[in-house]
């Protein structure tokens, strides 16, 4: 299927109005100021996920201004974790959760998530990323770790337009690396053994991966999962 985008845009913003909500007012103030925040198309399957899964605890990398932490928490009941290493963006990111009223909901931690991620222990029910591309490959291993046994990860920007899927010698060497550090990580999700991943056209492409739950018990939170996977683990390795 060949659908042009902006045919499908407007097709979609004709059959169903966006809410005209704080999280709008954040988006558009975003666009206008040249902020990247997600396409409408990670909009959609990260609020679909988010009613599927019911998060108790979100993980993101990349907070920019906070829209993206700002829509999950208007979309689910959750608290999230989120990491930005950009200082000139944290005060608007602060600014934008008060004005949504869930600052009691958002801890921002100011770093590099390559730092910032060996420090986390708890896992989480969704993980999403959206940093830096070349160093998606780098943060994998913690993010697994850190998604709860059933628990949801998605990596946004993952196509980079589409030049993840060109030929490994086209483009300028910079570029070059970040396309064969992306097609590694995309690689790695596929392939890799607890994960069951799916790779999505949408926007500039997602991955969106689960989990796998050895041994879950149906019915438990995030925490409570990880808690009675690791213990029912450690029964079966006596
Ligand atoms: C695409 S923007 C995030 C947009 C945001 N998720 C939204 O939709 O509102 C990516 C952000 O990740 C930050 N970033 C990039 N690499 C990072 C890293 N290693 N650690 C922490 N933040 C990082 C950038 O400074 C930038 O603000």
């Amino acid at each position: 299927m060949n659908l042009d985008e902006e045919r499908f845009r407007i097709f979609l913003e004709a059959a169903w109005p966006r809410p005209a909500d704080i999280a709008e007012e954040i988006r558009r103030e975003a666009v206008r100021d040249r902020v990247p925040v997600i396409r409408r198309s990670t909009e959609d399957i990260l609020r679909v996920m988010l009613a599927a899964v019911k998060p108790e605890a979100i993980l993101e990398v990349g907070t920019a201004v906070g829209f993206s932490s700002v829509f999950m928490c208007l979309h689910s009941d959750a608290h999230i974790v989120t990491v930005e290493n950009y200082k000139k963006r944290i005060p608007e990111a602060l600014r934008n959760f008060e004005r949504a009223g869930i600052t009691e909901r958002v801890r921002l931690i100011e770093g590099d998530a390559a730092e910032v991620l060996p420090t986390l222990e708890k896992p989480f029910d969704l993980v999403f990323l959206d940093a830096a591309k070349g160093q998606y490959i780098r943060l994998l291993p913690d993010l697994i770790r850190l998604t709860a046994p059933g628990g949801i990860l998605i990596a946004d920007n993952i196509l980079l337009d589409g030049e993840v899927t060109d030929s490994r010698y086209a483009g300028e060497r910079r570029n070059r690396t970040i396309h064969r550090r992306m097609r590694e990580f995309v690689e790695a999700v596929l392939k890799h053994p607890e994960l069951e991943t799916a790779i999505l056209q949408a926007g500039d492409g997602l991955s969106v991966s689960v989990r796998k739950t050895e041994g879950l018990i149906s019915g438990s939170s995030g925490f409570e999962k990880e808690k009675k996977w690791a213990s029912e683990k450690e029964n079966r390795s006596c």
